[in-house]
C-alpha cells in the first residue's frame, strides 16, 4: 500500500526524522487557515499517490495566507496523471540551499535490501538512472545489519556527500531505516532530502509503501487505508476475504491456486488475440475451498464489473471436488438470479471431474458453456466477449 505523503510525513515525524510542519485541508478555506496557522511562508502540496507533482502544478509556494487560498483554488481539482486533487497539504516553507535523494528498497532480485542515493536530488529517479547513473550510490543494505551508523556513513561517503554533511545526514539514513523496517515497509523514499540555508537537514517529500503482508502487525496500518479512492470492486472482493486484482480487460477470470489462475491469465491473452484483441478482466484466486457462497462471491465481484463481458470458470479439483465447485456454480447462479447476466465458460478438471461436468450438464442453465480444455475454454470466452 502506497501512502499519501503527508502520511509518510506523519511517520517520519513519529521516528524523529527532520520535517516541517504540515496540516491537511480539503477546501481553499481551510487552507487559508492552515497557512494562518503556520504562519510565514508556506508551500501548498497536492496529495495524489504519483510523483512530479511539482511540474504539473500541484506544489505551489505561497508568502501569505492570501496566496495559500489562491494556490489551493489552482491545485485542488486538478488532474495529475489521471489523480484527482481532493486534499492539500499546506507545508512550512524551507529556504533551499541544495537537493539530495534518498531511499531504501526491498530489492526482491537480489533477496535483499537496496539504497539509492544521490547528491544531485530533486529530479525524478528513474529519469536521473537513466541520464547520469554514476551520480546514483547503490549500496547493498544486509537486512541482519541494516542501516546503522556505520552503514548510513558508508552510504552517505558512496553517494559523495560533502564531508561536512556526512555525520548530519547520516543521522537522517539511520533513523529513515528505522521507519522503514519499523512500519513493515517496501519503499521509504524522499525526494528531495533538503539542505537549507541555515544548514539543517529536512526530509521535504516522502514516499512509504508498506508491506500489507505485514499488516497483521500493524492495525493501526488499517486507517491509513484510502477506502475512498479504492477500486470499488476490489474493496467489495477484500471485504468477501477474496484474492481479487482488478486488470483492464473484458473476459472474467475464476480459478482456483494462484498458479492455475495465472496461467488461465495467460491463456486468455493469447486466446484474446485472435478476437480482436480481448484480455483478461481480473486476476480471482477462489482457493482451495470453493464453495457455493465463496463462488457466488466471486461470481457477484465479477459480474458487477461494467467491462466484463463473459467469464472464464476454470477449476481443478483437488481436495474441493469437481462436483462440489459445479454445485457452488449452479447455487451461485440461483443466488443471483437477474445479476447473473454475462455468458459463463466452465472448465472443470481433476477430482471428481465426471460427476461434475453431469451436475451442470443436467443444470443446463442457459449461460453456463462446458468446456473440455483450458485452451478451448479460453478461446471460447475470449469469443464471447469479442461479440
Ligand atoms: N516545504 C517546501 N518548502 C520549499 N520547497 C518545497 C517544499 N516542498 C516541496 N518543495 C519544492 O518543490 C519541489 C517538488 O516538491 P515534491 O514534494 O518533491 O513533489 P514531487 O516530487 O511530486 O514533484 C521540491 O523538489 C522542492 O524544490
Ligand atoms: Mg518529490
Amino acid at each position: 500500500m502506497d501512502l499519501y505523503e503527508y502520511q509518510a510525513r506523519d511517520l517520519f515525524e513519529k521516528y524523529g526524522v527532520p520535517v516541517l510542519p504540515g496540516i491537511v485541508a480539503d477546501t481553499p478555506e481551510e487552507v487559508r487557515a492552515a497557512a494562518e496557522k503556520l504562519g510565514g511562508v508556506t508551500v501548498v502540496k497536492a496529495q495524489v499517490k504519483t510523483g512530479g507533482r511539482g511540474k504539473a502544478g500541484g506544489v505551489k509556494v505561497a508568502k501569505n495566507p492570501d496566496e495559500a487560498e489562491e494556490a489551493a483554488k489552482a491545485i485542488l481539482g486538478l488532474d495529475i496523471k489521471g489523480h484527482v486533487v481532493r486534499r492539500v497539504m499546506v507545508a512550512g516553507g524551507a529556504r533551499i540551499a541544495r537537493e539530495f535523494y534518498f531511499s531504501v528498497l526491498l530489492d526482491r532480485a537480489n533477496r535483499s535490501y537496496l539504497s539509492l542515493t544521490s547528491v544531485e536530488g530533486g529530479m525524478e529517479i528513474e529519469q536521473l538512472a537513466v541520464e547520469k547513473p554514476e551520480a546514483l550510490a547503490r549500496v547493498e543494505v544486509d537486512p541482519r545489519g541494516g542501516i546503522d551508523h556505520a552503514k548510513a556513513v558508508e552510504i552517505a561517503k558512496a553517494a559523495g556527500f560533502p564531508e561536512d554533511l556526512v555525520e548530519k545526514v547520516a543521522d537522517v539514513f539511520v533513523k529513515l531505516y528505522e521507519v522503514y523496517t519499523g512500519e513493515d515497509a517496501t519503499l521509504v523514499e524522499v525526494n528531495p532530502l533538503v539542505l537549507t540555508e541555515e544548514g539543517d537537514i529536512i526530509a521535504l517529500d516522502g514516499k512509504v509503501s508498506l508491506d500489507e503482508n505485514a499488516d497483521f502487525r500493524h492495525p493501526d496500518h488499517e486507517e491509513l487505508e484510502d477506502k475512498a479512492a479504492a477500486d470499488p470492486l476490489e474493496a467489495k472482493a477484500k471485504a468477501a476475504n477474496l484474492n481479487y486484482v482488478k486488470l483492464d480487460g473484458q473476459v472474467g477470470i475464476i480459478g482456483n491456486g494462484a498458479g492455475l489462475v495465472m496461467s488461465t491469465l495467460d491463456v486468455v491473452s493469447y486466446a484474446g488475440e485472435k478476437h480482436g484483441g480481448v484480455k483478461p478482466a481480473n486476476f480471482l484466486d477462489i482457493g482451495g475451498g470453493a464453495s457455493a457462497e465463496v463462488m457466488a462471491n466471486g461470481l457477484d465481484v465479477i459480474l458487477n464489473d461494467p467491462q466484463v463481458k463473459s467469464v472464464f470458470v476454470n477449476v481443478f479439483g483437488g481436495i474441493t471436488a469437481c462436483d462440489a465447485v459445479a454445485n457452488g456454480i449452479v447455487k451461485a447462479l440461483e443466488i443471483l438470479g437477474g445479476e447473473a447476466n454475462k455468458p459463463l465458460v466452465v472448465r472443470l478438471d481433476g477430482n471428481k471431474v465426471d460427476e461434475g461436468r453431469r451436475i451442470l450438464t443436467e443444470a443446463n442453465h442457459p449461460l453456463v458453456t462446458l468446456a473440455l480444455t483450458m485452451d478451448e475454454g479460453a478461446d471460447k470466452a475470449a469469443e464471447l466477449a469479442a461479440k
